[in-house]
């Protein structure tokens, strides 16, 4: 009876592997593989819906497989206790639910739309595709920066002239914004089948707003012109609904506390948290509230998880501050150094106030050579453990930086060269898409908006272990998260950075299915929730 039972579950390891799809036109680099798209052939991914009884697994791995479908069935939960033969058990409690997703997407940067608009025709479709459609990321989310950042090859604000015009009687947008920023963004709301939520913060507004202290260099917001800051923001908003474009949310700047900590002076703005409350509360909330656009999100924060204490925390002791935040966005950088306990302190106390992801990016450390690094699983395992780790802290949304750079890692005219899941190689008429590309994916196309996501144990496979099995066992190389969607599937997301296969037994409701994780793989499985 045990034998044959096993027989049974090492049959079910063996399911049916299919390519219904355009598979990856692989290149080889030494860690990994990119996808090649050109003007003729692109890879593609369709998500497709389970019925009862079967799962459908998607898998990416450092060994080269991109979306690699199988599909299996699932078997009614037994009885018999045969945990010990996996090496994994996940236990899917859909009945105790935490946070609603809102998506996942990236940034329409100025360079993001020049290395975009550099390609020929047909290739920006591909690239567009890839990241919106449903045979491809299915991103629902869109940062657009107001103004200039440092992916740009110009610093500009809008209303640079006349100074002092506080009534910003000349507010225009930009050429960036009409040939490449406002494009870009739509023809991703064209192919997209959810509404996408477009999200802004302004780097730099008219330098005429700002008062640079001789002393540090730092620049500040000139406290004269807190209401036209707020009336800017505003008028963008209402500039972008022009072409169709909605603004979903907004920050009150970006990185406020970065000029502090890395002395950066240009494009940023510094903030101390006396006065953001003071413009929260008397300009930007009541401004944003009453803008033509209506239900803007205002966002407190968008800077590192570090900032949160004294841009959020101390700003949200006053009621009159608070009222007017709707969400707190955080960006992802230096995570490491701030453990996500802070982001279960704020959604502890302020369970009405979502937060968010609204940043990131591999390649922005001073180490890390080359910037653009073709082919790393590193830096998708780098995306992957940050996005899992920030869904299980009940983040709503995770949105990445730059949608795509050239191989430089730019444009970008203060030469701060990054890494993007998309790199155009626009001479040779081809976009490459990065581990990271893919790792956005297992996430972005299977976790819709109003996904809830479900509580999963792990179980230990046999109920005499010592504690030191437990203590392995806890830091065992797996990392997991799950959802119940708005169509009543479960998606199960499983990271194995293990260099060897790894096998699970995942228990949903009164099923189970038993798959097989590839050594140093990202899988996403969805099957039907049946209680
Ligand atoms: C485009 O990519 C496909 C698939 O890799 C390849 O067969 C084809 O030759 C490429 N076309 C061009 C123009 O490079
Ligand atoms: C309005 O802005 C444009 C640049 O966007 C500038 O060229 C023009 O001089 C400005 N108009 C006035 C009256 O300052
Ligand atoms: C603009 O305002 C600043 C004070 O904020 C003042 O020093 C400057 O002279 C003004 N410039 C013009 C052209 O009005
Ligand atoms: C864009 O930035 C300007 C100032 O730089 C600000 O007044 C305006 O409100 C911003 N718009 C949005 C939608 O953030
Ligand atoms: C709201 O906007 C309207 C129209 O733009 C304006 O007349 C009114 O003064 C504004 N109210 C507040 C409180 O800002
Ligand atoms: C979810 O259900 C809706 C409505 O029944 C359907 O249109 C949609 O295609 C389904 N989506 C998926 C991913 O199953």
């Amino acid at each position: 009876m045990k034998h044959f039972r096993k027989l049974k579950i090492l049959l079910s390891l063996f399911v049916l592997t299919v390519h219904a799809d355009l598979p990856c036109a692989p290149r080889q680099y030494e860690e990994s593989v990119v996808c090649v798209c050109n003007t003729t052939y692109c890879d593609t991914v369709t998500r497709e819906v389970p019925d009862g009884g079967n799962y459908i697994m998607y898998t990416s791995s450092k060994s080269g497989k991109r979306f690699s479908k199988s599909y299996g069935s699932t078997q009614a939960q037994s009885y018999i206790n045969d945990n010990e033969h996996f090496d994994m058990v996940l236990d899917i409690q859909p009945e105790t639910m935490y946070q609603t997703i809102e998506g996942f997407g990236g940034a329409v940067t100025d360079s993001a739309g020049f290395n975009w608009k550099s390609l020929p025709p047909a290739v920006q479709q591909h690239l567009i595709n890839s990241y919106c459609s449903e045979d491809g990321l299915e991103y629902s989310m869109i940062r657009v920066p107001n103004g200039s950042t440092d992916f740009s090859t110009r610093p500009y604000a809008y209303n640079e002239y006349p100074v002092n015009d506080t009534k910003l009687t000349n507010f225009t947008l930009a050429p960036e914004d009409i040939l490449y920023k406002v494009p870009m963004i739509q023809a991703c709301m064209k192919v997209a089948k959810l509404d996408v939520e477009v999200v802004t913060a302004t780097w730099a507004p008219p330098r005429w707003m700002s008062i640079k202290e001789e002393s540090s260099g730092f620049k500040y917001l000139n406290e004269d012109y807190y209401q036209a800051y707020a009336d800017y923001q505003c008028k963008f908003a209402e500039l972008y609904n022009e072409q169709g474009i909605r603004v979903w949310g907004l920050s009150a700047a970006n990185e406020p506390l970065l000029p502090f900590l890395y002395d950066v002076k240009e494009e940023t703005q510094l903030w101390s948290t006396k006065k953001m409350s003071k413009f929260l509360k008397n300009n930007l909330g009541p401004t944003i509230r009453n803008c033509s656009v209506r239900d803007i999100r205002i966002l407190a924060v968008d800077d590192q998880r570090f900032a949160l204490p004294p841009l959020f925390e101390s700003i949200a002791e006053d009621e009159e501050v608070l009222k007017y935040i709707d969400g707190i966005a955080v960006h992802y950088y230096f995570d490491e150094r701030t453990p996500p306990a802070i982001l279960a302190r704020i959604s502890k106390k302020y369970p009405d106030r979502f937060i968010l992801s609204t940043e990131a990016c591999a390649g922005f450390k001073p180490t890390d050579i080359p910037k653009v690094d073709l082919g790393s699983w590193e830096r998708a395992k780098i995306y992957i453990k940050d996005i899992l780790e920030n869904l299980n802290y009940n983040l709503v949304a995770w949105i990445d930086w730059n949608m795509c750079l050239n191989k430089e890692g730019g444009p970008t005219w203060v030469k701060n060269f990054v890494d993007s899941p998309v790199i155009v190689d626009a001479p040779n008429e081809e976009f490459l898409k990065q581990p990271t590309f893919y790792a956005m994916g297992h996430f972005s196309k299977f976790i819709p908006r109003f996904s809830r996501r479900v509580r999963v144990s792990k179980v230990f496979p046999t109920e005499d272990l010592d504690v030191q099995d437990i203590q392995a066992l806890e830091q065992s190389h797996y990392d997991t998260v799950a959802f119940l969607t708005p169509n009543d599937s479960i998606v199960v997301v499983i990271h194995n950075e293990a260099k060897e296969t790894k096998s699970a037994k995942i228990r949903v409701g009164q099923q189970e299915l038993f798959v097989k994780l590839d050594a140093e793989s990202i899988s996403t499985i969805e099957v039907a929730y049946l209680d």
